[in-house]
């Protein structure tokens, strides 16, 4: 009897300490996050400016081909493969009325069928100003609650409960109750037109794919792919609606649908420009600077939003093949604005700026500076920096081209240099086609975080 306790008991024990035994950095591994500056692990910056062959490039046309693989490496590692769009895709327009938001917008909803039968769908809403007198620019954005959230309209249609897995819900929730997330009124204010669509009526966020998500299911696709991939069709819609230019729609994201629209935007190069706000580990922020969330954390909470390949690297991020400033380098030269928020440290502010900040030589290829950064708004380079050496990137960045030990690749290198430049809060970097700002405050996207994205639209997205 005895033994039967002791030996499993000594069993757990003996394999905790080899478990542990075998841990490189016990403090940041698994979903256990650190918060220390000084205790994430070394890492190495991957390239992307470097061929299979190791020939690096120097042109548009190399980069084209580069970034054909690239874009190959990240479906199959981490994201999944989006199917074609349905060749039933169809579009039904309803519910309009020209006196919306104190008769600003004209507000629509458009019923996205995804098959000929109709009884696969999802419901796009839109505000578009009036007295506009040619094609408007547009934003096109995820949201987390139900369309009838993001502004008190009574007019918006509330999605029908019996089509979500309402797993994730107490209740309905309340008309208006995101709005203070979607400022609908200085959108049209600015000229913009704003379409968004409900995320779980694309499919739920819930651990597996269960029967009741609308979109189409391939075995290796991810949540975040699908719900790309919606965005992808409704985005079908938008570039036929003549009230909008085509060449204008800025995809739109937070969170884990920021992580949603570079990854939309990336597949997609319709897209004219893509916002992330606090979009954090998997989306902006470099995945190889182990502090607040974590690949395995990702893994452990979310195991539907990738794929299965890409669970492999949660034990060492090291081991990818890539990082985000690959995927944001994707969208060049397209605009690309990041956003994040002082104390959303999970969300890692200073991985979500090293991103922006290393994509930029793609953009430099296309003759446009990626992210640039001014002395006069940096904050000084904190101390939690200055602890590694060895490398140390020595050379002066400002949107434009890494040189030195960080293209050397698998190089580990010092973190002190890489973060020069980041900004003081509520300072944004908006000169180069990266622009990227830190928002006093916590996870969320607000009122002062759109008005910096419509002026970046505005001076980038012409
Ligand atoms: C969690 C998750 C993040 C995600 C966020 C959100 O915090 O860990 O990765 O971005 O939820 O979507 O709100």
């Amino acid at each position: 009897m005895i033994q039967k306790v002791i030996l499993p008991v000594f069993l757990a024990f003996a394999l905790s300490v080899c478990v542990r035994a075998q841990e490189p950095e016990p403090v940041n591994y698994g979903a256990i996050a650190t918060y220390d500056e000084t205790a994430i692990p070394r890492y190495s910056i991957p390239d992307f400016l470097v061929s299979g062959d190791g020939t690096p490039i120097t042109t548009v046309k190399q980069w084209e081909e580069r970034r054909a693989d690239i874009l190959e490496m990240l479906q199959k590692e981490m994201y999944g493969h989006m199917p074609e769009h349905p060749k039933d895709l169809h579009f039904k327009v309803g519910n309009e009325d020209s006196g919306a938001i104190g008769g600003k917008a004209t507000r629509k909803e458009v019923t996205v069928f995804l098959n000929a039968d109709e009884s696969q769908s999802f419901t796009m809403l839109m505000y578009v100003p009036n007295g506009k007198t040619g094609p408007v620019p547009a934003f096109l954005g995820l949201n987390f609650q139900g369309n009838h959230t993001i502004n008190d309209d009574p007019g918006i249609t509330v999605f029908d409960p019996e089509k979500i897995d309402t797993t994730r819900f107490i209740g309905i929730p309340e008309r208006g109750a995101a709005s203070s997330r979607w400022p609908v009124e200085r959108l049209m204010d600015a000229g913009y037109a704003l379409a968004t669509v409900f995320y779980e009526e694309m499919t739920p966020d819930i651990p597996g794919h269960p029967a009741s998500g609308i979109l189409p299911f391939g075995k290796d696709w991810g949540n975040i792919c699908a719900w790309a991939w919606g965005l992808s069709c409704a985005m079908d819609y938008l570039v036929t609606d003549p009230a909008l230019d085509p060449g204008r729609i800025a995809v739109v994201g937070h969170s884990r649908l920021g992580k949603t629209s570079l990854w939309a935007a990336a597949m997609d190069r319709r897209f004219a420009m893509a916002v992330s706000s606090c979009s954090g580990c998997c989306g902006a922020a470099f995945s190889r600077r182990k502090i607040g969330e974590t690949l395995a954390a990702v893994r452990q909470n979310f195991p539907q939003w990738f794929t299965p390949e890409f669970d492999r690297y949660a034990d060492d991020e090291n081991t990818l093949p890539f990082d985000q400033h690959f995927l944001i380098a994707l969208i060049a030269p397209r605009p690309v604005y990041i956003s994040s928020a002082a104390e959303d440290i999970w969300a890692d502010p200073h991985g979500e700026f090293l991103s922006g900040k290393l994509a930029s030589p793609a953009f430099v290829l296309y003759g446009e500076k990626g992210l640039v950064t001014d002395p006069d708004l940096a904050e000084p380079v904190s101390e939690g920096y200055k602890r590694v050496s060895g490398y140390a990137i020595t050379n002066e960045f400002n949107g434009g081209t890494v040189s030195g030990p960080a293209r050397d690749r698998g190089n580990v290198i010092s973190d002190a240099l890489l973060f020069k430049g980041f900004p003081k809060a509520d300072t944004p970097l908006k000169d180069g086609f990266v622009g990227y700002h830190v928002r006093t405050g916590k996870h969320d996207i607000t009122d002062w975080d759109w008005e910096q994205y419509i002026s970046f639209a505005d001076s980038r997205m012409k």
